[in-house]
């Protein structure tokens, strides 16, 4: 019988999703997830959907959650302009930890997802390797609004917060705004169908630089660790797959798997490049025999460009929760090989 109740927030997300599909196989555990939509996958997990941003909608849908014993939130709420992105994103964590915490006496810790944001990694060259007492860059920050809320919450509780902060994390979503994953396996469909090699469709020193993702997977067990390990009580740690990679090592590989031709550095906008893709995914949909995912929900390409475009080093130092007694980890290359082909597995891509 469970002795432990998760609530997922975000529970369709590439991090949430995931983190649900893992629990569920773990009889200790009852879950369940929040978002706005119902789910697109079979699950045993309760879904409840709920608007975080409204106050009143998660005291209503949340009250009944009287037995949780760890928060899990990963909900994420995107905004075209960076200083826009604190409000709404603090108001969805205080509008999920506070009812549950009211309703729920034996809560026990409290896992955030935050990221190298923190440390200006998007906003051009910065400290590496990045360290969690390094200072985050010039606020506004929305994971520094989350974490200074929840750790001033959790002063003189009973129960425990924790933060991670991935790099990129890679795993399976649909209608998410940041999945490089199912970016790189439709740009490689879409080259393949159009007879062309597999450029690199970012910048030249994106192509060299070093860079690191975090594999859902791993993720998901840090959380985990953290929801029960004491050494992980109120702190924050960098989580990554433990390895650094150059685009330009991994390419060849990716190129090999999609049965292409590695082509050279040709620099795109993706985003303009697969706005007028969706007629071709559709048939090749049809011709494939591919999941009928709206071309649109398939890849936010925004974000492939964003991830392309970084020419600077992305670097974090992920030693605190090593020496904390969590261990591990996984090659980059491998995460992208093994994903690739469950997705195609899945008949996601052809
Ligand atoms: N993805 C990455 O590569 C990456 C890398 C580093 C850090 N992170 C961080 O990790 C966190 C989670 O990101 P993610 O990529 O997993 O997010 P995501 O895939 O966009 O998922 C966000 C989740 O939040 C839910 N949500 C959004 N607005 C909501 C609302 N008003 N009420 C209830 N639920 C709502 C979404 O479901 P509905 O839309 O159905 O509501 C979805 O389940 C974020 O802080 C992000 O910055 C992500």
């Amino acid at each position: 019988m469970a002795d432990k109740k998760a609530v997922v927030v975000g529970g369709l997300g590439v991090i949430g999703r995931n983190l649900i599909n893992t629990l569920n196989k773990d009889p200790a555990w009852d879950v369940v997830g929040l978002s706005r939509r119902v789910p697109d996958f079979k699950s045993d997990a309760e879904f409840i959907s709920v608007d975080l941003l409204n106050r009143q909608d998660a005291e209503q849908k949340l009250a009944g959650l009287t037995d949780v014993t760890h928060i899990f939130y990963a909900a994420f709420q995107g905004r075209p302009v960076w200083a826009e992105h604190n409000a709404p994103n603090l108001a969805m964590l205080v509008n999920a930890v506070e009812p549950i915490e009211a309703a729920s006496p034996g809560l026990r810790h409290v896992n955030l997802v935050q990221g190298n944001k923190i440390y200006g990694s998007h906003l051009g060259p910065f400290k590496t390797p990045a360290r969690e007492d390094d200072p985050p860059h010039m606020l506004p920050n929305f994971y520094w609004d989350q974490q200074t809320w929840l750790a001033a919450q959790q002063n003189g509780k009973s129960w425990a917060w924790s933060a991670l902060r991935p790099q990129t994390v890679c795993g399976f979503a649909v209608g998410n705004p940041m999945n490089i994953t199912t970016a790189i396996c439709a740009y490689a469909a879409i080259s393949k169908e159009l007879g062309l090699p597999l450029r690199f469709p970012g910048k030249p020193g994106a192509y060299t630089a070093v860079y690191q993702v975090a594999d859902a997977e791993i993720l998901n067990k840090a959380m985990l660790w953290c929801a029960d390990s004491d050494a992980a009580a109120n702190e924050v740690f960098n989580i990554t797959n433990s390895d650094f990679f150059r685009w330009s090592n991994v390419w060849p590989r990716f190129a090999k798997f999609f049965d292409l031709e590695v082509g050279d550095v040709q620099t795109i906008s993706l985003t303009d490049f697969m706005a007028d893709k969706g007629p071709l995914w559709a048939s090749m949909v049809k011709k494939y025999g591919l999941q009928d995912i709206a071309w649109e929900d398939l890849v936010a390409w925004p974000f492939a460009d964003y991830v392309f475009g970084t020419d600077w080093d992305v670097m974090t130092d992920t030693l605190k929760i090593r020496q904390a007694g969590f261990h591990d980890s996984v090659r980059s290359e491998e995460m992208f090989l093994r994903l690739f082909q469950e997705f195609r597995d899945m008949k996601v891509i052809p």
